[in-house]
């Protein structure tokens, strides 16, 4: 999704821009443009495709002495991704840069076309600067221009404006779209997340929405709808090479390999001895409390599907999961003593944002469960668990997928724990599982190997089916889903006892089957299901401790106490599926095709 980097002080700009742009290029985007004033002088350039593209543009040119920049990646909305599309985008004598989506830019456009101004991009960003430049026009002053500006829009935005009728200033301003300030001494960076401004910046101020304001002489001033405010700066302590791949030759197999040693910070000081602890709940968090209700998207959905099966089965609690883009237009019926959970990596997920926002303003309780510290969806919420995972660049979500999925177990049995509705020896059991879990997430060299050498009868067929019931199932989905964003490959993941209600109509000797097929859980029914799929030809891939006969493909994961264990480790071999496939397929694995990281639009 689009990223946004701005600087302003005497350092050289251009490399400021695009190794703040190259942190942001895990989110996923088509085209990037900086544009930069020093003195009088004004200089733009933009280009499609990766940001090599632009650094070759650039390459002649640097910036010297004080000035002023902003920089864009840009994963195309509205129109193509095309130069001219790209930002910033330019009026007469000023540029913008923007994230999200400005609702109301047709009539915006209808208007300043009607005042003859002529439009060069099919973007809805283009209208933010030509309105700022006609209330600039009536009134000569720039800051009341741009509250004019930022006035007439709606939707979400996070953007930075700067114009050479104030050569010395950026404007910024903020509503529903993530932006953050960075400070040191006297030089100020803008960013859409902080990994831009990570070994640069030594102090940080995340913006909230419905504030905007400048940024002259190193002083940043703020505005909300109350006026000018102060605010308070925090320490930006975030590691950069926690960023780095370490070796690995992508972002999302290093992310694959950290799994293991990563669990044991999510559970650090949550999973004691014979009962869990999450600080950030407080004693009577559940007491009014007798039903979840969960959203989110994508990955994250998934793991939210996994931990309504632990709700209701350890918990002993209801559990309902709905996919936030659904819930928000479903006018949805919410009782109170309800917590509202939304789950996300990033934070930034517009559609979650605003299901836990609607979920506030009918007065729930909401919870977050997320990988990024201060994000807007942890902000928003009333209390958040952050799920350890780090820094996760691979587009297609990993680790986060891992974490979240412990979490969530780790509350199932909290709530069951604080509820007193499970006994001693189940939370032992459970807690002697959780323990387990790094080791079940480890990857074998020989794991790897096989799944390298297998992955090469996996590259056509005329579609996946990744099958599975009880938790397996959302692991299925999560299979599939991985697989379809690296490798392009059609892929469904299903409850396995649904296939023969009409998919099984597909099977034939192309039909690839990746059955998750775990000894602690139903075995004996899902081997029937895949054991009719095998009678109708369909080639299986089996997934499971217990050696099948059937399987044209096997992979042996070991026998385990715990169903949660074979989740994991049955994870794990799906992601090193999708990463092979895909690499045989020579396709970009950590930034695939068309998808973004953080998607901060509708
Ligand atoms: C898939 C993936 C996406 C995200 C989804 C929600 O690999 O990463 O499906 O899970 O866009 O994002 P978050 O979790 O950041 O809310």
């Amino acid at each position: 999704m689009c990223g946004i980097v701005g600087y302003i002080g005497p350092k050289e700009k251009k490399e400021i821009l695009l190794d703040g742009l190259q942190e942001l290029e895990y989110r996923g985007y088509d085209s990037a443009g900086i544009a930069i004033i020093e003195g009088e002088k004004l200089n733009n350039y933009k280009a499609i495709g990766k940001l090599a593209n632009l650094r070759e543009k650039t390459k002649n040119y640097t910036s010297d002495g004080f000035g002023i920049s902003i920089g864009h990646t840009r994963w195309a909305t509205h129109g193509k991704p095309t130069e001219l599309n790209a930002h910033p985008h330019l009026g007469a004598y000023s540029y913008v840069v923007h994230n999200g989506i400005i609702e109301n830019y047709q009539d915006l456009k209808e208007e300043l076309q009607a005042d003859g101004v002529n439009f060069l991009s099919q973007t809805d960003t283009e209208t933010i600067v030509h309105l700022f430049e006609k209330f600039h026009k009536d009134s000569n002053q720039p800051f009341p221009a741009f509250q004019e500006t930022i006035g007439r829009l709606e939707g979400a935005y996070a953007t930075l404006l700067i114009t050479e009728a104030s050569p010395e200033t950026i404007f910024f301003a903020k509503s529903g779209s993530p932006m953050l300030i960075g400070f040191d001494g006297d030089e100020v960076y803008f960013a859409s997340s902080d990994t831009p401004i990570i070994g640069k910046a030594t102090e940080v101020y995340y913006l909230e929405d419905g504030e905007y304001g400048y940024v002259k002489d190193g002083q940043v001033h703020l505005y909300d709808a109350n006026g000018e405010k102060s605010f308070t700066k925090q320490a930006l302590t975030a590691d950069k090479v926690s960023a780095q791949k370490d070796g690995y030759r992508f972002f999302m197999e290093k992310e694959i390999y950290e799994q293991s040693q990563i669990m044991g910070d999510t559970m650090i000081g949550r999973v004691l001895d014979d009962s869990i602890n999450f600080e950030e709940l407080d004693e009577d968090f559940f007491d009014e409390i007798y039903a979840i209700k969960i959203c989110a998207c994508g990955t994250s959905y998934h793991s939210a599907l996994a931990s309504s099966y632990l709700f209701e089965r350890i918990g002993k609690m209801r559990c309902d999961v709905e996919i936030a883009s659904e819930f928000r237009y479903k006018e949805p019926f919410l009782t109170d003593k309800t917590l509202f959970i939304t789950i996300s990596q990033s934070g930034e997920t517009a559609d979650t944002l605003e299901a836990l926002k609607m979920a506030k303003q009918a007065g729930l309780k909401t919870l977050s469960i997320c990988n990024v510290d201060n994000s807007s969806i942890v902000r928003e919420s009333d209390t958040a668990i952050l799920t350890r995972a780090g820094i996760e660049k691979g587009v297609a979500s990993t680790k986060a997928f891992a974490t979240q999925s412990m979490v969530l177990w780790m509350l199932a049995l909290y709530v069951g724990q604080t509820k007193n509705t499970i006994s001693k020896e189940t939370i032992k059991t459970e807690i002697d599982a959780m323990l387990h879990t790094p080791k079940a997430l480890v990857v074998t060299d020989k794991l790897h190997a096989k799944l390298t050498r297998l992955s090469k009868r996996y590259l056509h067929g005329h579609g996946f089916f990744f099958i599975g019931r009880d938790i397996f199932f959302p692991l299925a989905l999560e299979g599939a889903l991985k697989l379809k964003e690296i490798s392009y490959l059609h892929a469904e993941g299903y409850p396995a006892g649904e296939m023969k209600h009409g998919p099984i109509a597909l099977a034939d000797s192309e039909l690839f089957t990746i059955a998750l097929m775990p000894k602690t859980m139903l075995y004996d029914k899902i081997k029937s299901n895949v054991e009719e799929l095998s009678a109708r030809d369909a080639t299986i891939l089996a997934i499971s401790p217990e050696p099948f006969d059937l399987a044209d493909d096997f992979i042996q994961t070991k026998y385990d106490s715990h169903p949660m264990l074979e989740f994991f480790e049955m994870m794990v071999v799906t992601q090193l599926l999708a990463l092979e496939i895909s690499v045989r397929l020579g396709n970009d694995v950590d930034m695939p095709r068309n998808l973004a990281k953080s998607v901060t639009v509708e």
